[in-house]
């Protein structure tokens, strides 16, 4: 009989609970079935009038059923407060949103992304070598002889006596030449490193861009247009330039190439030293040495190649007149470009 009772006010008990809506409707059912007077009380007084043999299992399915009421109703119950926390939470959807910050590019990237720019628009292809290097592509190749003072421990940094970190960009020309017949014409950007005291002026890492271009023919002139051509469009159309005759191993004739100083015009100023010039670059002719080591016929090509610090370009072209600022991730700089 009692067990009967048990099995049918189970099931009533799993049916009210499914139509519950509300917390009010819930607190109805518990008074219901876990109330003093309700059902479970009732089945608890009608199970002292079971018999002995009977009672142990009766009571122990009447513990279970209030268990499982008592833990359903608990259940549910928290989930309508939560319910009722989510309520609470007002939602203005007119006001705007938080603004996302968006990082840009570093100013270094900005001058080097403007310098590819001019230099594919005038058939230059962009190319790569790798930062740490060996004696051969660093110097050997480049013509410096054994006892060159660039190689001296006071400017390279040297990984073991046959590697360095690269102390500039003209090992990839070597690189380039050794895997592409002529005609080539490549600039090649990337990372170098010099063993300097930091300064204002130098750092012990900074960027280069470096330039070939190898064919039949190629001639000075045409050195000088082609970096005439990029200084008026990376600094004006109306600067002044002049080439001043210079030494590289790797290169003959060389040269550096000069511009008027962009803050006083010419009329000399802290910037350039009162001289009113600033050097932006170094060049030449490939020495036919060069052609020798990568296999090219230096009687059948000719070439040109050239270098300049990225960094350097910057400070120039935006008065910049710390070389360390590049490197300090500083914000209140970065932002400014
Ligand atoms: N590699 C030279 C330097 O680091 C620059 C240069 C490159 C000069 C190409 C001539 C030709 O100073």
């Amino acid at each position: 009989m009692l067990e009967e009772k048990i099995k049918q006010i189970t099931d009533d008990f799993n049916s009210d609970i499914k139509s519950v809506e509300d917390i009010q409707k819930l607190e109805e059912i518990r008074i219901k079935y876990l109330g003093r007077n309700g059902v479970v009380s009732s089945l608890f007084d009608e199970l002292k009038k079971a018999s002995n043999e009977e009672k142990p299992a009766l009571g122990k399915s009447l513990n279970l059923l209030r268990n499982k009421i008592t833990e359903d109703f608990n259940s549910i119950k928290t989930r309508f407060e939560s319910l009722d926390d989510l309520k609470e939470i007002k939602i203005d959807l007119t006001l705007p949103g938080t603004r996302r910050q968006i990082g840009s590019k570093h100013i270094l990237t900005q001058t080097l992304d403007e310098i590819k720019t001019i230099f594919q628009s005038m058939g230059f292809s962009v190319y790569e070598g790798p930062e740490l290097e060996s004696d051969y592509y660093n110097f050997e190749a480049l013509n410096f002889a054994p006892d060159h003072p660039a190689r001296d421990m006071q400017d390279t940094f040297f990984i073991n006596k046959d590697f360095v970190l690269r102390t500039h960009t003209s090992p990839v020309q070597i690189r380039l030449m050794e895997s592409h017949k002529p005609p080539v014409r490549a600039i090649m950007p990337g990372r170098v490193y010099r063993n300097e005291a930091v300064s204002a002026r130098s750092y012990c890492m900074f960027h280069q861009v470096e330039g070939l271009y190898v064919d039949t023919d190629v001639t000075f002139a045409e050195l000088k247009g082609t970096l005439v051509s990029f200084a008026k469009q990376f600094y004006g159309d109306d600067l002044k330039y002049r080439f001043r005759t210079s030494f590289f191993p790797f290169t003959e004739p060389s040269a550096e190439m000069d511009i008027t100083c962009f803050l006083c015009h010419g009329g000399g100023c802290k910037v350039c030293k009162q001289t009113g010039w600033l050097e932006i670059l170094g060049c030449g002719m490939v020495d036919p040495n060069v052609f020798k080591y990568v296999g090219y016929d230096s009687e059948k090509y000719t070439g040109y190649a050239f270098g300049m610090g990225i960094e350097r370009t910057a400070m120039l072209k935006y008065g910049i007149d710390d070389i360390r600022v590049f490197f300090e991730n500083d914000l209140r700089f970065l932002k400014q470009f």
